[in-house]
């Protein structure tokens, strides 16, 4: 009778995967694994232990569900996610490189975690980038070469909905550089009246040989060497964002051995209740719904894999008593391992937005203002995903490394020649909330290979994961950054005094036109700078004795707990990090596999 019982399971239409809003409602409380965070990386370690159908899988998510949010689904929107209900709303403490201000730290609150609310750009890093990590874990592994199957079993290439302008993908690299997996990936839908400009401007710089190829023009920066101006790639499919969620969760919630929990969140990580390891062992997790509501516990038979992101995972570990022994200590926290890098080590990405005025009304500022406007593009998105809306805010990007001359023997914190030092962002449009009238061009500099870093400490061991803890990326406190800065404003203008910008940029606007010398630049960035929310690093990987996880990510000094996040980057990517993630989560779960005897590998 059982058997026939859950043969009608198996194949009836609701052997599915079940999406439970509250703990009291999952039938089971023992799992073979129990993934926390359905975010990035997350959803992909879900999709893949969920081949195996032997195996049972809890997925637990704090956020809420992310069908049918048009702020999310709209690429153009992608901007408009942070302080909504599908952000956590963290702050950083005073920054002492910022004149003390806090800037907002967004992150996902929502199935597809970060990659639900970013801005979608697509890169892997350089071959130096990787070939680093290889070298820093002692892990071949993760070399550039290894990783290559990862890249292809993460993204397939499509066609733009909308870009007649668009030159096609080079012949010998038809795909550029994607294969087969559930990302959806694409280059910009839309033409905007910057991109020829921007592409002749680095054409005309590339030929200049005083600039030392320094502005190169490329179709491709996930070749290997990922310096040069061009189109981006973005994981939006056919219009249409796709994140982690669409991409990894939703296809896997058609098997039967995934139970997906959301609204929820894992509180702490519990020892196994009679082991006989001499390392403490964890196969728990406590969870609750809100700070003084009940709590609930499961259990893994496997292991638990830690994917709750870069403020999540250490906030979580440490809550455990995995961490600095000292600062566990002064929180009242039994102290389980002392991991003195847990939350430290935390790079992020500074940012200066510098914008102009121009001579063009084709900019996006009206779309930005203009409700009439706004109704009209969003109806041209629903009836076909093409027009301004069917694109990220920004879509081409330029990869630069500093001259030579810069370094005055100061070490480069770079991976190598094919990583790039700073990154410039255009964007059509005033970025940001738009003045009420004009129009304007935004060039933004990022340094991506800082040498400034932070932490996250817990503010207190009350409230659990329902107080936020305390973030400090550190940004701009350390002076090579600030010189850093003023060389990416130099070529900012060394970019935009090209012929193709001719009467089409007026004029520097706001603060910035003032900003004359370097020590007003200087003012000027510690009182505008942001970060591009690219933080890494709070449990890095690594073989010394100061590093959270071994170079398989599974967590030093305790067992049954592992890693998969942007937390465990051991050297902030010098790019957007999402891709590089997908590629690292895609290896971590046939890692995992391996050590499982599982099948799917
Ligand atoms: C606004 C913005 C723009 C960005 N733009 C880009 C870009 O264009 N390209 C790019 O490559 N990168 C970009 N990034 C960075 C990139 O999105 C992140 O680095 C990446 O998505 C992080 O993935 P993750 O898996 O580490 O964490 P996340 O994707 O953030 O996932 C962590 C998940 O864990 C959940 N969680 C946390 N704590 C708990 C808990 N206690 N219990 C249960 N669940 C929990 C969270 O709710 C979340 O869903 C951007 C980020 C932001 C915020
Ligand atoms: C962030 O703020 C929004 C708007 O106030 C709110 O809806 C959301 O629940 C907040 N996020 C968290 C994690 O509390
Ligand atoms: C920033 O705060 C620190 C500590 O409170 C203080 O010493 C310093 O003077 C402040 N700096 C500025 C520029 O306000
Ligand atoms: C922009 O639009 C305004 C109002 O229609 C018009 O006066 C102006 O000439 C336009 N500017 C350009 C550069 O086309
Ligand atoms: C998409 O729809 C808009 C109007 O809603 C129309 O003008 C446009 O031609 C359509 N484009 C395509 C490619 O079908
Ligand atoms: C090296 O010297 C140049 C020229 O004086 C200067 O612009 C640059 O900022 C210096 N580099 C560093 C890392 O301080
Ligand atoms: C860019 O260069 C092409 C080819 O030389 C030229 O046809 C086009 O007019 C230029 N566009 C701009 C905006 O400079
Ligand atoms: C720049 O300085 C000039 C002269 O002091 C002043 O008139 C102008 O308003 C300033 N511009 C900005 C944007 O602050």
């Amino acid at each position: 009778m059982r058997l026939i019982a859950s043969l009608i399971l198996l194949t009836t239409p609701f052997a599915r995967a079940a999406l439970f809003t509250n703990p009291n409602d999952v039938p089971v409380k023992r799992y073979d694994f129990i993934i926390v965070g359905a975010g990035t990386a997350g959803n992909v370690i879900a999709n893949r232990l969920s081949e195996d159908s032997s195996k049972k899988i809890l997925l637990i998510e704090a956020g809420i569900d992310d069908s049918g949010i048009l702020n999310i689904e709209v690429p153009f929107f992608a901007g408009r996610n942070g302080q909504t209900a599908v952000d956590w709303n963290y702050t950083t403490v005073p920054q002492t490189g910022l004149f003390n201000r806090s800037v907002t730290v967004p992150r996902g609150f929502v199935l597809g975690g970060s990659s639900s609310i970013n801005y979608m750009v697509y890169n892997r890093g350089s071959l130096d980038l990787w070939n680093r990590y290889a070298a820093i874990t002692g892990d071949s592994g993760w070399s550039w070469n290894a990783m290559k199957p990862y890249w292809k079993r993460t993204s397939t290439l499509v066609p733009p909905t909308s870009n007649p302008f668009l030159p096609p993908p080079p012949a010998n690299n038809p795909t550029l550089s994607n294969g087969n997996g559930p990302v959806l990936v694409t280059r910009a839908n839309y033409p905007e009246e910057i991109h020829p400009r921007i592409i002749n401007a680095s054409k005309i710089l590339e030929a200049d040989a005083t600039q030392d190829g320094r502005f190169r023009y490329t179709d491709d920066v996930n070749t290997g060497n990922s310096l040069g101006f061009g189109y981006i790639q973005e994981a939006n499919g056919h219009g249409q964002r796709c994140s982690s969620a669409v991409a990894y969760l939703r296809p896997a919630m058609s098997r039967s051995n995934l139970d997906v929990l959301i609204n929820t969140r894992v509180t702490k990580l519990l020892k196994k209740k009679v082991s006989f390891s001499p390392e403490p062992s964890f196969n728990g997790v406590e969870v609750a719904q809100s700070i003084d509501g009940p709590r609930y516990t499961f259990r893994a038979t496997d292991e638990i894999v830690l994917s709750a992101g870069v403020i999540g995972t250490p906030q979580i570990l440490l809550l455990s008593g995995i961490g600095p022994r000292n600062e566990l200590v002064s929180k009242g926290i039994h102290v389980y391992a002392h991991s003195p890098d847990v939350g430290k080590k935390c790079y992020n990405h500074p940012l200066l937005s510098l914008r102009f005025t121009v001579n063009s009304n084709n900019t996006f500022d009206d779309a930005n203002r203009d409700p009439a406007l706004q109704q009209a593009l969003l109806s041209q998105w629903q009836a076909n995903r093409t027009g301004l809306f069917s694109d990220g805010p920004s879509n081409m990007l330029g990869f630069m490394r500093l001259p030579d001359s810069f370094f005055n023997g100061t070490s480069d914190p770079s991976s190598g020649p094919r990583s790039a030092n700073m990154e410039m962002v255009f964007f059509n449009g005033y970025s940001g909330v738009p003045p009420p009238q004009g129009h304007y061009f935004t060039l933004t500099p990022v340094i991506l290979s800082p040498k400034s870093f932070g932490s996250v400490t817990l503010a207190s061991a009350e409230g659990d994961t329902f107080t936020n803890p305390l973030i400090d990326f550190g940004l701009l406190s350390n002076n090579f950054d600030v010189s850093a800065m003023l060389q990416a404003i130099r070529d900012a203008e060394t970019f935009i005094s090209t012929s193709p910008w001719t009467g089409y940029i007026i004029g520097p606007y706001g603060d910035f036109a003032n900003a004359t010398t370097d020590e007003q630049r200087i003012e000027f960035m510690r009182r505008n700078a942001a970060h591009i929310q690219h933080p890494v690093g709070t449990a890095r990987m690594g073989r010394d004795d100061q590093a959270v996880t071994d170079s398989r990510l599974k967590v030093r000094g305790v067992k049954g707990i592992r890693i998969v996040d942007s937390s465990v980057f051991p050297k902030i990517p010098e790019c957007q990090p999402m891709a590089v993630l997908y590629a690292l989560a895609e290896r971590a779960a046939d890692i995992i596999k391996e050590d499982h005897g599982m099948s799917g590998l």
